[in-house]
C-alpha cells in the first residue's frame, strides 16, 4: 500500500523523511518522492522504483530545508512512473500534495479544473487534490485543503505542503490511515507508526473526517469545518527490534519462529484454568447482551477469512448459536439479514482494510453490533468497532499473514470459549479447552524444530506448477490457508478443497505431477480422510500428509509425512498451519521469490 511521511522541526527534513519511507518498503510500492520547503520554495524529488534510487538522487543533489512530506506509491491509476508517483504539485509548484487512497470523482474535477485553465501533467487521481487546492487557495493552506475536501468522494489519507504558507502541513484523512507523532518541538504525520517510531513513540491516530495542521511551535486537529477538536494521545509499545528483522533472512520466516511467543501474548491473561473460562476485556458487552445475540455474522478478507470459517465451526460446535461467513467484499454489496440480535464478528491484522472496513459500517448501519478481532492497535476497524479483541501478535511485516493467522484463531477460540461457556458448555469441556490452548506454543515449538525436514520436501516440489491442499472438518479451512500460503508468495497455483470434495471433479486434475497435501491429524474425520488418501495414491498423485502420530492406517499410502503433535479438533488447524507456512517459505525462497514483498500484493489493501 502506499506510505505517507512528513517532517516539521528544526533539523534537516530529506533524511529524516527517505529513511521514514525505508520503514514502509515493506507495504509494497513501485515509485517514491519527496517534497521540501527550501527557503525559496516547494522542491520536489521523485522515482519509479525502488526507495534507493530516491535517496542516492537526493545524495547526489541535496535538498535543503526542514519542512517536507514523502511518499511510496501502490499504483492504482497511472502507471508506476516518474510522472505519476507523488507528490504531486499544483500549475505554479507552489502546492505539493501526497495522498494514499482514491478520488473516486477525479475526472470530474479533472475536467472541470482543466476548463477553468488548470494543467495536469501525471494521469493519477491525486493530482487532481494539488489543483484543486490551489484553486481554493487564498493565503491560508487548511481553508484551502477544507474547501477542497468538500469537492471530493473517495478516500483520503493526505499531506499538504505550500510555498505561499510555508511554515506547514496540513494532514486529512477518509478512509485511509494516517496519524500524528509528537516530538520535541517538531512534529511527524505518518500513514503507519513504523516510519516515525526510531523518533517518538507518542502519536495521535486521526480519524475520518479529521484535519490536522503541524508547526514548529505545535500542532492542532480540527474537523472540515474548522471546529477544534481534542484527540487522545497514544503511547507506542512496540520496539523498532520488533519491527526489524532479528537476524532472519526474511519478516515472514521470522513471523513464522515468533508463533510460540504470538501464541502467549494472545492468550495472556486470558483463560482461568480452574473454572475453564476465558477473560476478555474489551468486549464492552455484559453477559446478559450476549445472550441475546441470536445469530453471528463474521466478515473479513483473505487469511482472516480463513480464520473466520474456523471460528464458525468452533462456534456452531460448541456455543451452538447460527454462524454465517461472509467474503467482506461480498457482504458489503449484498442486502445481508442483519439486526439488533445479530453480533458482527469483523476480523482483520491490519485493521485497515477497506472491504472489511466498509463491510462492518454496513452491519453497525443495519443495527449489528461490531466486534473487532484486529492485530494492529488503534487502527480504524479496532476504533470504530463497538468492542474488540485486540489479538496481540506484534507487528506482522511479511505480507503474507502467518502469526496473525494462528492468533486470530486462537482469539476466537477465547470468544467461542466465553460466549459457549455462558450459554451450555460445561465446566469440563471448557477446561479440557483451556489446557489445550496452554498446550499451543510449545507443541508449535516441536513442529518448528523439525522444519529442516520440511525444506527437503520443498527441494522435492519446488518446480511443481500446481499444488492441491486437501482438508476436512475444521482443516478444511487450514487446506484453504496452506494453499493461499504457497501461491502468494511462490506463484504457484494452488487450491485448497475439502478432501471428500475431490470426487465430484477435482480428482480429474490427479496424476504424478499433480502433488497433493492432505492435512490428516488424529482427529474426528480421520478414517474417512485415510481413503481420499488412498483415492489419490490409486490415481498416481503424490501425497505429502501432515500426521498426528504414527498411523498404521497410512503406513505405505505416503510420499512424505509431516508429524505435528496431537491436539483437540478446534486446534489442529493452528497447528498444521504451521509446517504449510514453512512449506511455502522455503518453495518461495528456492524459487527467487520476494518473499516479503511478493508481486502485485500489498500488507493492508486499503482500497476497493
Ligand atoms: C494473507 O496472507 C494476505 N496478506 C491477505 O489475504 C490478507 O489476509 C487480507 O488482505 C486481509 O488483510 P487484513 O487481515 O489486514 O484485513
Amino acid at each position: 500500500m502506499c506510505g505517507i511521511v512528513g517532517y516539521v522541526g528544526s533539523r534537516v527534513a530529506a533524511p529524516l523523511l527517505i529513511e521514514g519511507l525505508k520503514r514502509l518498503e515493506y507495504r509494497g510500492y513501485d515509485s517514491a518522492g519527496v517534497a521540501i520547503m527550501n527557503g525559496k520554495g516547494v522542491e520536489t524529488r521523485k522515482a519509479a522504483g525502488k526507495i534507493a534510487i530516491l535517496e542516492s538522487e537526493v545524495a547526489c543533489d541535496p535538498v535543503h530545508g526542514t519542512l517536507g512530506i514523502a511518499h511510496t506509491r501502490w499504483a492504482t491509476h497511472g502507471a508506476p512512473t516518474h510522472v505519476n508517483a507523488h507528490p504531486h504539485t499544483s500549475c505554479d509548484e507552489s502546492i505539493a500534495v501526497v495522498h494514499n487512497g482514491i478520488i473516486e470523482n477525479a475526472t470530474a474535477l479533472r475536467q472541470a479544473l482543466e476548463e477553468a485553465g488548470h494543467v495536469f501533467r501525471s494521469e493519477t487521481d491525486t493530482e487532481v487534490l494539488a489543483h484543486l487546492i490551489e484553486e481554493f487557495f487564498s493565503g491560508n493552506l487548511e481553508e484551502a485543503v477544507m474547501a477542497a475536501l468538500e469537492k471530493v468522494d473517495g478516500t483520503y489519507g493526505i499531506a499538504v505542503v505550500s510555498s505561499s504558507d510555508r511554515d506547514k502541513i496540513v494532514a486529512a484523512r477518509k478512509g485511509s490511515p494516517l496519524l500524528v507523532g509528537l516530538g520535541d518541538e517538531e512534529y511527524y504525520v505518518a500513514s503507519d507508526v513504523s516510519a516515525i517510531l526510531a523518533h517518538t513513540r507518542q502519536v495521535i491516530y486521526l480519524d475520518d473526517g479529521d484535519l490536522a495542521v503541524l508547526e514548529r511551535t505545535g500542532y492542532r486537529v480540527l474537523d472540515l469545518n474548522a471546529a477544534t477538536l481534542t484527540k487522545t494521545v497514544s503511547r507506542i509499545d512496540w520496539d523498532l527490534e520488533q519491527i526489524e528483522r532479528g537476524g532472519f533472512a526474511h519478516f515472514m520466516l521470522k513471523e513464522i519462529f515468533e508463533q510460540p511467543k504470538s501464541i502467549e501474548n494472545t492468550m495472556r491473561g486470558r483463560l482461568l484454568d480452574e473454572d475453564g473460562l476465558a477473560k476478555l476485556g474489551g468486549l464492552n458487552l455484559t453477559d446478559d447482551e450476549l445472550l441475546k445475540f441470536e445469530n453471528i455474522v463474521i466478515t473479513a478478507c483473505g487469511t482472516s477469512w480463513h480464520s473466520a470459517l474456523i471460528a464458525e465451526h468452533m462456534l456452531e460446535e460448541l456455543a451452538r448459536i447460527p454462524v454465517d461467513v461472509e467474503y467482506a467484499s461480498e457482504f458489503r454489496y449484498r442486502n445481508p439479514i442483519v439486526s439488533d440480535r445479530t453480533l458482527c464478528i469483523v476480523i482483520s491484522q491490519s485493521g485497515e482494510t477497506a472491504d472489511t472496513l466498509a463491510a462492518m459500517r454496513e452491519a453497525q448501519r443495519r443495527g449489528a453490533r461490531a466486534l473487532g478481532i484486529v492485530n494492529v492497535v488503534g487502527s480504524t476497524i479496532a476504533r470504530e468497532s463497538d468492542g474488540g479483541i485486540y489479538i496481540h501478535a506484534g507487528p506482522e511485516i511479511g505480507v503474507a499473514s502467518t502469526k496473525a493467522f494462528t492468533s486470530q484463531v486462537c482469539a476466537l477460540a477465547l470468544f467461542t470459549l466465553r460466549l459457549a461457556r455462558l450459554r451450555n458448555l460445561s465446566s469440563e469441556r471448557g477446561r479440557e479447552i483451556v489446557k489445550a490452548m496452554h498446550a499451543l506454543p510449545g507443541q508449535i515449538q516441536q513442529i518448528l524444530d523439525n522444519a529442516p525436514a520440511i525444506e527437503v520436501i520443498a527441494e522435492e516440489f519446488k518446480s511443481a506448477s500446481n499444488f492441491l491442499y486437501l482438508g476436512r472438518g475444521f482443516n478444511f479451512p487450514a487446506a484453504l490457508e496452506g494453499a493461499l500460503k504457497l501461491k502468494e508468495i511462490s506463484y504457484i497455483h494452488a487450491e485448497g478443497y475439502p478432501a471428500a470434495e475431490m470426487k465430484h471433479g477435482p480428482i480429474a486434475l490427479i496424476d504424478e505431477n499433480m502433488p497433493v497435501v492432505f492435512i490428516a491429524p488424529h482427529d474426528s474425520v480421520f478414517e474417512k480422510i485415510v481413503s481420499n488418501i488412498a483415492e489419490v495414491k490409486a490415481r498416481g498423485g503424490r501425497v505429502i500428509a501432515l500426521t498426528s502420530m504414527d498411523e498404521p492406517a497410512l503406513v505405505g499410502k505416503l510420499d512424505y509425512e509431516i508429524r505435528i503433535p496431537h491436539t483437540i479438533d478446534m486446534f489442529t488447524p493452528v497447528l498444521a498451519s504451521i509446517p504449510l507456512q514453512l512449506l511455502a517459505y522455503y518453495i518461495a525462497v528456492k524459487r527467487g521469490a520476494d518473499v516479503d514483498q511478493p508481486r502485485n500484493l500489498a500488507k493492508s489493501v486499503t482500497v476497493e
